[in-house]
């Protein structure tokens, strides 16, 4: 049995709504795996008459990148069924902007919301992990999260000379990917446990493809070795320290189509025994919107400031949380700030090499009771 208690990360994403204004990438992430989420909903058995429907959108942040795809969830759902009540429920770490999050659900923020226009539709709000389970067993009917399950529960260990898993070697690889693994078994089991039989999960994460490719890793600079060069500058030229240096590494796992189907397929798994079956796993590759702009307007101010701030906005929290605290406050925010800026001017300096592609797996899983 998994405690109620979970040590907490120092994960928050861009606050106020401001997650979702600057990453662009992310929304076109989940707007191209609609499609999957729509078979996966024709594939239930929903009569006229039920009267609920609960839908998860898990590691959701603010809300504001799946509104469409939760907004053409609503409406297949309700040609098949009119009168639904489908209860839609919001989760992520208790560190999330809940506040930015119930704006933008609610249609008070920067977007105007799918609210305004369904009917019998409730938002619900869960600040419990997805390490942990989200709600009762047997309840869930559609569970679905987006670019947000290689947050791992802790950090397995600082990386010696890098600042992300896929620049790890040796012990620390080796204690990345065994916590990964543990993390996403983890995941899946509290899932299995949720759903109903019959439900469905499609979880659209962050990967490493066929190829060994990954986010910020196709042509051009590698955005995760730029991150440690730059950090590495920093270190040298006396702005942080030995400590600091070492303390900023992401908790993040990307794991492999293996990794993603191992605990899926192994009959021995207590995943597999749960229920949880793969119906498909595909890898898709997402073009940069703020690059595919620049191709047109060719302003290369505008594009580094379009590009960094969508950087920023999922992992300054890690860079601050690695400076002293005993520093003022204001001497960190300045350190973060040059830091960033550093990484603007080599993107203005030359904007051809930096690029937000995204490779994501979308797996679809259902729950079964009829092969155990
Ligand atoms: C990159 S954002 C993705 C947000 C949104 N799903 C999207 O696709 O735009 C990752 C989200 O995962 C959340 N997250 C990280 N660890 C989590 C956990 N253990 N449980 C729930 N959410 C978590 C973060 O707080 C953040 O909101």
């Amino acid at each position: 049995m998994v405690g109620r208690t979970e040590s907490l990360q120092n994960i928050t994403m861009s606050g106020g709504g401001a997650y979702s204004l600057a990453t662009k990438g992310a929304e076109d992430v989940i707007n191209a795996a609609t499609q999957i989420v729509l078979e996966a909903l024709d594939s239930i058995n929903i009569s006229k008459n039920q009267d609920l429907f609960t839908f998860s959108d898990m590691g959701t942040a603010d809300g504001g990148t799946s509104l469409k795809m939760v907004e053409k969830l609503i409406h297949s759902l309700q040609k098949i069924a009119p009168e639904i009540n489908i209860n839609i429920v919001y989760a992520d770490q208790p560190k999330n902007d809940f506040n930015g999050l119930v704006q933008t659900v609610l249609g008070l923020g920067h977007f105007s919301s799918y609210l305004d226009s369904t009917e019998n539709v409730f938002p619900l709000f869960s600040a419990n992990s997805f390490y942990k389970q989200i709600l009762p067993d047997n309840t869930l009917d559609f569970g679905f999260s987006a670019t947000a399950m290689h947050w791992l529960s802790a950090k397995p260990c600082d990386i010696s000379h890098h600042v992300h898993m896929v620049g790890a070697q040796g012990e620390e690889y080796q204690r990345f990917s065994d916590h990964g693994k543990k993390d996403w078994e983890s995941i899946l089991l509290h899932r299995a446990r949720e759903l109903r039989s019959g439900g469905q999960l499609v979880l659209v994460n962050f990967c490493r493809d066929e190829n060994g490719k990954y986010l910020g890793n196709t042509t051009g600079v590698n955005m995760f070795n730029n991150f440690a060069d730059i950090w590495q500058d920093f270190l040298d030229q006396g702005q942080i320290r030995e400590d600091e240096y070492q303390n900023m590494t992401l908790p993040q796992y990307y794991n492999t189509v293996e990794e993603f189907s191992a605990p899926l397929k192994n009959v021995e798994n207590p995943v597999y025994q749960a229920g949880l079956r793969l119906k498909q796993i595909e890898t898709h590759i997402t073009a940069c919107p703020f690059a595919e702009d620049f191709k047109e307007h060719r302003d290369t101010k505008r594009f580094a400031k379009e590009y960094i701030p969508t950087i920023r906005s999922w992992n300054e929290s890690i860079f601050f949380g690695a400076l002293d605290p005993q520093r003022p406050l204001e001497e960190r925010q300045q350190i973060i700030h040059d830091y960033y800026q550093t990484y603007q001017n080599q993107v203005m300096a030359s904007p051809e090499i930096h690029r937000w592609i995204t490779f994501t797996h979308s797996l679809s899983l259902k729950k079964s009771n009829t092969d155990l």
